[in-house]
């Protein structure tokens, strides 16, 4: 595709979509907002008019059929992404989903598979791939400036659910409450595993521990406290196919602020740090040591680095996604090599399916394709 323009429409006009979605395609010149669609009508009105689309719907499928609309932004709960990401696909639509596309890894790689068949491109909402500290350290792995890559270590961590009283919303309906329901490592660990591939390679086998720390809690929805035993922390080690040490943790109560996801590279020849945790006013910051000066320097990313018209103090859900949003966009116009795709999202849920079972059964799993 080499056009200058793209139509964009967005199904599910609320929190996210306002915070993060929208204000990327408001700051790329090369896209038309056409439409806005919710099936709450007063939502789709308030954010087609904040954000200039021209056109309201309330059915999606009158969305993705509409001919102006070349892709599609799927940004409803997660159960809508892949019936949504689907019939966009179907339609000949490019289309981006929030994560997880779907809560098991085959329908994901089948929706890939679709997506290559009818020649559309797809992106998954990994928001931190976007993070201009994240790609900084991607380069420096690329073009070997960490040398040969020994150790990434990653966490996803914060305290958002430390107060047993501030209301969980991670509970499936009808959910059996008496064993341990995986919740942090699949709503932290499918970004911090994406984010951990990306940077070392495929998995190999992995092996984890799950515990719940807080039993009692309240759950919207629900009167007073109850007993859950829910999954609010998970450690695992990795080995990587290429032989790359790696361990990980996710947690949401571990004090410390959002998004609390920070990652470290050792390498042969240099180091690096990336904290993406929301502090005194900057969005992440990123350190760097070599093998001669083993200090950690901070290393400052430059303006270059950042979407058109951010800063370091722009909101991070912002800041992100405006980098998420126009290299897809980007991609589509200029027919760039694609990055970010379903095949990601289905990847990353096939390890957080591996990590649950590791724990589960006390032993190393390996990855499908891998044998240890
Ligand atoms: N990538 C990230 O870092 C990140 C961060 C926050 C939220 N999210 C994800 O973004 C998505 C949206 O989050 P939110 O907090 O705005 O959710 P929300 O539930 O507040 O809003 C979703 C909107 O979708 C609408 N909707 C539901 N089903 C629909 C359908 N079939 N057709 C059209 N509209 C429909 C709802 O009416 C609602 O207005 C979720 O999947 C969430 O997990 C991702």
């Amino acid at each position: 595709m080499s056009a200058s323009r793209l139509g964009v429409g967005l199904i599910g006009a609320h929190t996210w979509a306002d915070k993060a979605h929208l204000p990327g395609y408001q700051a790329h010149e090369q896209v038309d907002l056409i439409a806005v669609c919710d099936i709450d009508p007063d939502r789709a009105r308030a954010m087609a008019e904040k954000y200039g689309a021209k056109k309201v719907y309330t059915d999606p499928e009158q969305l993705i059929a509409d001919p102006d609309v070349q892709m599609v932004d799927v940004c409803t709960p997660t159960f809508t992404h892949l019936p949504l990401s689907l019939a966009a696909i179907a339609g000949g639509k490019h289309v981006l989903s929030e994560k997880p596309l779907h809560t098991e890894a085959a329908p994901a790689f089948d929706a890939a598979a679709r997506a290559d068949a009818a020649g559309v491109r797809t992106k998954l909402g990994f928001t931190f791939r976007y993070s201009p500290a994240i790609r900084q350290l991607k380069s420096w792995i690329a073009d070997g400036t960490l040398g040969e890559i020994f150790h990434i270590h990653g966490f996803e961590q914060n305290s958002q659910w430390l107060d047993p009283d501030f209301p969980l919303r991670q509970v499936t309906p009808g959910a059996p409450r008496d064993r341990l329901i995986p919740s942090s490592i699949i709503g932290y660990g499918s970004h911090l595993i994406d984010l951990m591939r990306w940077l070392g390679g495929e998995f190999g086998s992995v092996a984890s521990t799950m515990k719940n720390f807080i039993p009692d809690r309240v759950i919207r929805g629900e009167p007073g406290r109850q007993r859950i035993l829910i999954e609010d922390g998970a450690v695992a080690l990795v080995e990587y196919a290429n032989g790359t040490q790696g361990m990980l943790q996710t947690s949401y109560i571990a004090v410390g602020n959002y998004p609390g996801v920070e990652i470290r590279v050792y390498g042969s020849k240099g180091a690096a740090v990336a904290r993406l945790i929301s502090e005194f006013g900057t969005a992440e910051t990123l350190k760097f040591a070599t093998a001669e000066e083993v200090e950690f320097k901070p290393f400052e990313i430059g303006t270059s680095a950042l979407p058109p018209g951010t800063t370091l103090a722009t909101p991070w859900p912002e800041l992100y996604y405006r980098n998420l949003v126009r290299h897809f966009v980007d991609e589509i116009l200029e027919d760039r090599p694609q990055e970010c795709t379903f095949y990601d999202g289905a990847k990353s849920q096939e390890i957080v399916d591996a990590i649950i079972l590791a724990h589960q059964e006390r032993r190393w799993v390996d990855l499908p394709g891998h044998s240890a």
